[in-house]
């Protein structure tokens, strides 16, 4: 099957420019000029996209999702059937999900559990990272065997959560030592988990019960250090790709930029909460409502510049992917498990299925350019984590994961409206100029005109490299 994709605007490495795409089979097989240009041969093809007026880019990678995760004496409520279909309907074509090793658990029992939970459900490809939630000698062994035999090659260490998946400075530097003899990415949880606890114990004794006290109880100093004493550890270790995940603060923005400015293989990532939604608005909202904004990092205060400086680490690459750390939990029966004890309330936001639209609209507001939106949504995030150019480009030899966006259509996110299973939306009432049109997946349509054609199974797991930007 040859599908030609007509009269639209490529956004790409190259910036924006008009191009057909020629898609055959699975993959791109070839970039066109457009069919006023007289030197064009004429292109035959099964199928015409027409997207004149609207933008082409790669499928999104969002390399940061919790289907399925078992957290806070519940479970994120998308599976991978439902988390992935939602992903696809927001443009997004590749998911690294996180699967988790529990202490006390054999690494390679945990990643086959994630396994089993995605195998056949998948609308869209996934990988997969993994959590380590204890790090030993077998731990530090399997971390080899995944980079060489699994495709897996980033782990996750939580400087967050003690007694859940906290790992202290010693398990820290030693599973950064084996990532720089490796290669394998650190990724990050930085915040002072042991300091937290205090804090969280200090405001349930005064009564201070409500969901604002879990972002109260999180202060960005206390992310600001981890992320500084993370750094440190892993310029100790010889400098393993360290990457930190979701990040929320200036204080920890700037630890980042200091290090990448003194040569580092120190990167980092945003989420779109912490460049939209604020402490005193949402966390903050009267009632127990700030328990749908409740994730950790916590969102930030609206009396420091937090976000505007995301927004410009975006702009500079300091902070060089946005992904959505998507994590849902209904309102019924899993945030409400928190009334009365906001530390009690499961952490975790759901957006999988509008990061596309929602970091669109830095484009619109010119915050970002285009060509940084895709950067960021796609091309980085595949290029970080091994999956560049199979995914995170449109160019010939590429896997055919292709979104075709109407930047003239508006519309409005609301949990009435959209495909993942959460019964709210943090994003309620967002009005979004901008709208997918058209995505493929390896070269099937799975979103057109409004309707879904994806099918569960048609994803596969997608085994990755090394990241591709070490120095
Ligand atoms: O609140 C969050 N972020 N939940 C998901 C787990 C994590 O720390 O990423
Ligand atoms: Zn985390
Ligand atoms: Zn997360």
């Amino acid at each position: 099957m040859r599908t030609l994709i007509t009269g639209g605007t490529l956004v790409g490495p190259l910036g924006a420019t008009p191009t057909d795409v020629l898609v055959d089979g699975e993959t791109v097989a070839a970039l066109l000029a457009p069919p006023s240009a007289a030197s064009r041969p004429a292109v035959e093809a099964d199928r015409i996209i027409d997207a004149t007026g609207k933008y082409v880019i790669p499928g999104g990678v969002d390399v940061h999702t919790h289907m399925e995760l078992p957290f806070g004496g519940t479970a994120a409520s998308d599976t991978f059937a439902t988390g992935s279909a939602a992903a696809a309907w927001g443009g997004t074509t590749t998911i690294v999900d996180f699967a988790v090793q529990r202490t006390g658990e054999v690494v390679e029992e945990g990643l086959a559990g994630w396994h089993a939970k995605a195998e056949g459900q998948c609308a869209i490809d996934y990988g997969f990272h993994m959590i380590m939630g204890g790090v030993d000698e077998a731990a530090l062994k399997a971390m080899d065997s995944l980079v060489a035999h699994e495709g897996v090659t980033s782990f996750k260490l939580f400087m967050a959560y003690p007694g859940v998946f906290f790992s202290d400075d010693g398990q820290i530097l030693r599973a950064m030592q084996r990532a720089a003899d490796s290669g394998a990415t650190i990724m990050m949880h930085a915040e002072n988990g042991l300091a937290i606890d205090v804090l969280v114990a200090q405001a349930l004794a005064r009564g201070d019960t409500d969901p604002i006290h879990h972002g109260l109880t999180r202060p960005p100093a206390l992310e600001g250090e981890a992320t500084h004493r993370a750094s440190v550890l892993a310029q100790v270790a010889g400098n393993p790709p360290l990457y930190f995940v979701h990040l929320s603060a200036s204080e920890a923005l700037g630890v980042v930029s200091g290090a990448r400015a003194a040569g580092r293989n120190v990167f980092a990532e945003t989420c779109p909460q912490y460049l939209y939604l604020s402490l005193e608005e949402h966390l903050g909202a009267p009632g127990f409502e700030g328990a749908k904004y409740v994730a950790s990092p916590p969102l930030r205060t609206n009396t420091a510049p937090h976000a505007d400086d995301l927004w410009r680490g975006l702009r500079t690459d300091d902070l060089a992917v946005v992904s959505t750390d998507h994590c849902p939990f209904c309102f019924a029966e899993q945030k409400e498990l928190g009334r009365g004890d906001f530390s009690k309330i499961p952490n975790g936001i759901g957006t999988v299925e509008h990061r596309i639209d929602l970091i669109y609209q830095g484009v619109v507001a010119g915050k970002i350019s285009l060509q940084r939106w895709v950067e960021t949504c796609a091309t980085t995030p595949a290029r970080m984590f091994g999956l560049y150019p199979r995914k995170g480009v449109v160019a010939p030899g590429s896997d055919a994961d292709i979104v075709v966006y109407d930047p003239a259509v508006t519309t409005t996110i609301s949990a009435a409206t959209h495909h993942m299973n959460l019964d709210h939306s943090a994003w309620e009432g967002f009005e979004i100029a901008g709208k997918v049109d058209t995505v493929l997946s390896r070269g099937s349509v799975v979103v057109s005109g409004g309707q879904f054609s994806g099918r569960a199974g048609h994803g596969r797991y997608v085994p990755r490299g090394l990241s591709q930007y070490l120095r």
